[in-house]
């Protein structure tokens, strides 16, 4: 299938469906894309090079919408391996080619390539732009939109934002059946979550500009309907809750702690909670349960109590959300202990660490297993948490 912009701005990226995990952390059940583009004009730019694992299939759909000619930039939006890895290999084989970027990219560029060939190198600032003949570029900086040398590009002829990580969604393209918000949003909150204060600033600059078209570092280029994913991405990077409901994420050594944690779930649904989401933080994926707290406007941590400490998978959930900037959210705590009960209390700890969360007062305390008197605690736990 062609992803193909317009007759003058070709698709040139791939698909990856074999990667174990992205980023050295992320599952990706259904691959991912590396886009790359590239303009076709009096003057030749591509936007951006290809992850080292997909090299020589971009150099084959580079080659073939160049039909002869030569490429004259490179530019370089992000220097994330999983973009520019392949820009040894393309100056190697366009020694003419100019690559262009920011001061931060050159920087980049020398400590990730020891020896890059000597090639053009053209440095731009924010706003600056680069004519290709009836197309021209205008270069946005975004520093922090995943990290410092960052920036987009807005063509002015036919009024395309190229996004960068930003707009950008898990799921290689020949996969992608139009849900675009799950898979986008795993991707938002673990990879650029941490960063709204910079996802706002970059919303902020691009707003006057007229933009027809979106074209991300990963996913579907999107074209109808910009209003609902910019709507998206402003939700998002302001840290507000998306949707109304619970999220219960629960780590249980035997599944006592567990069965706490569904009756809670029952409960809320029965006093009214619009949606209960649930995750088993043992086994479901850490990123989509990170993904799931950010989504609804109240999260409940459930733990065992382990060696004097919180449960691993919890403790890593919660070290994950700090680590993403989490806020903004009405938290409730259930904790499971049999001799020492300690899990309620330093998750407490980390959750008071986290700016404008609302931590419950009481606390449901299961000691060993889940008995039908504990029910009273959960009751209790879920008026606070709803009112
Ligand atoms: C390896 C291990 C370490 C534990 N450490 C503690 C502890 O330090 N203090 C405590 O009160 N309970 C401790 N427990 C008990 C658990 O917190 C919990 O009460 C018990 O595992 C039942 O809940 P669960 O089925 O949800 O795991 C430990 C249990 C295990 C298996
Ligand atoms: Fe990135
Ligand atoms: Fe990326």
């Amino acid at each position: 299938m062609k992803h193909d912009i317009s007759e003058h701005i070709r698709y040139i990226g791939t698909d990856d469906k074999t990667l174990d995990l992205f980023e050295g952390q992320y599952i990706v059940p259904e691959g991912v894309s590396y886009n790359s583009y590239l303009i076709i004009d009096e003057r030749i730019a591509i936007l951006d090079t290809i992850d080292i694992r997909c090299t020589e299939e971009w150099l084959a759909n580079l080659e073939c919408e160049l039909r002869g000619r030569k490429p004259d930039y490179i530019i370089v939006s992000h220097m994330e391996p999983d973009h520019a890895a392949s820009l040894h290999t393309l100056v190697e084989r366009y020694p003419e080619i100019t690559i262009v970027g920011n001061s931060k990219t050159f920087a980049m560029i020398e400590q990730f390539f020891e020896a890059l060939p000597a090639c053009s190198r053209l440095t731009v600032k924010d706003g600056d732009t680069l004519s290709l003949g009836s197309h021209t570029l205008q270069f946005i900086t975004a520093p922090m939109v995943h990290w410092p040398e960052v920036m987009t590009t807005y063509e002015q002829s036919e009024k395309v934002l190229f996004s960068a990580d930003a707009f950008g969604k898990f799921g290689a393209l020949d996969c992608y059946d139009g849900d675009w918000d799950c898979e986008a949003r795993r991707y938002y909150f673990n990879i650029v979550g941490k960063y709204g204060a910079q996802v706002q600033m970059l919303l902020k600059k691009v707003a006057p500009l007229d933009i027809r078209t979106i074209a991300p570092l990963h996913g579907p280029i999107l074209r109808d309907n910009l209003c609902r994913y910019i709507d998206k991405y402003d939700t998002w990077s302001s840290y507000r809750p998306e949707s109304e409901g619970v999220f219960i994420a629960c780590a249980s050594i035997y599944g006592n702690t567990a069965k706490a944690a569904r009756a809670l779930a029952e409960i809320l649904e029965a006093k009214g909670a619009k949606k209960v989401a649930f995750a088993d933080l043992t086994r479901d994926d850490m990123a989509e349960a990170v993904e799931d707290a950010f989504r609804y406007d109240r999260l409940v941590v459930a733990a065992s109590t382990y060696d004097g400490g919180i449960f691993t998978p919890m403790e890593q959930f919660l070290a994950q959300l700090a680590h993403k900037n989490f806020q903004k959210r009405r938290v409730a705590i259930v904790e499971n202990g049999t001799w020492a009960p300690a899990a309620g209390r330093l998750m407490r700890e980390l959750l008071e660490a986290m700016k404008e969360v609302e931590i419950c007062e009481g606390t449901a305390t299961i000691r060993s297993a889940f008995r039908p008197c504990d029910r009273f605690a959960l009751e209790a736990l879920a008026d606070e948490l709803l009112a």
